[in-house]
């Protein structure tokens, strides 16, 4: 009973340390140093650099948003495999924040200022899916990866030709997205309906729209 009981709490500790580190900026040490081949800081103009930290920070709430889907999704997924399926997915998400981070800081700029509200709603919907069923859980973390990497692209594509920096860090984010979504699939995801699919993207866009300024 007791070390059941521990085992619970511990369980809670780790998770409410977690979700700290997800809204805290600078709270959580990267594994991977950036993806770029120079440690030359791009020449920017003043409205370049500032539609790039719009972008960067959309990026950095996608990152936030993921943390808290994946944890959100743990918390309540019928067993552990989905856990396990989905633990290597989750730690590279991290090394994806802390780099959106270190972008906007060399940028001069911050996160989003709703970070702590976008981790909440995040997990609470990672949180739903997980009660519903393993199949759908990983569906939804599949087709969200799938949204992520359309908006990477995106942002790719409006860069200044010459912030390579950024534009390397993208791709490699990109890159793993698309494992991810792979690996959702891969353990049973299954496609989500229309309606939830549309859904989802009508309430990303709401959440760019936002980060993007603030
Ligand atoms: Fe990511
Ligand atoms: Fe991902």
């Amino acid at each position: 009973m007791r070390p059941q009981s521990l085992s619970v709490l511990d369980r809670a500790i780790v998770g409410f340390d977690k979700a700290l580190r997800a809204v805290i900026p600078n709270s959580n040490p990267s594994t991977r140093p950036l993806p770029v081949d120079s440690d030359a800081l791009p020449e920017l103009s003043i409205n370049e650099a500032r539609h790039v930290a719009g972008l960067m920070r959309i990026n950095h709430t996608g990152e936030v948003c993921a943390q808290g889907l994946y944890h959100g999704q743990a918390l309540t997924a019928k067993n552990d495999t989905v856990r396990e399926a989905m633990h290597h997915s989750a730690e590279e998400e991290i090394d994806h924040l802390v780099w959106c981070e270190t972008r906007l800081n060399e940028l001069s700029s911050h996160p989003s200022v709703f970070t702590p509200i976008w981790y909440g709603l995040s997990f609470g919907m990672g949180a739903a899916a997980g009660l519903i069923s393993n199949e759908f859980s990983l569906g939804f973390v599949a087709e969200t990866e799938a949204q992520v990497s359309e908006h990477l692209q995106d942002h790719i594509s409006q860069l200044p030709k010459q912030d390579q920096r950024t534009a390397q860090i993208l791709q490699q984010m990109d890159i793993e997205e698309l494992q991810h979504r792979s690996a959702a699939i891969d353990h049973g995801g299954t496609p989500l309906a229309p309606p939830v699919r549309i859904t989802m993207r009508w309430l990303a866009n709401q959440m760019k729209a936002v980060a993007y300024h603030l």
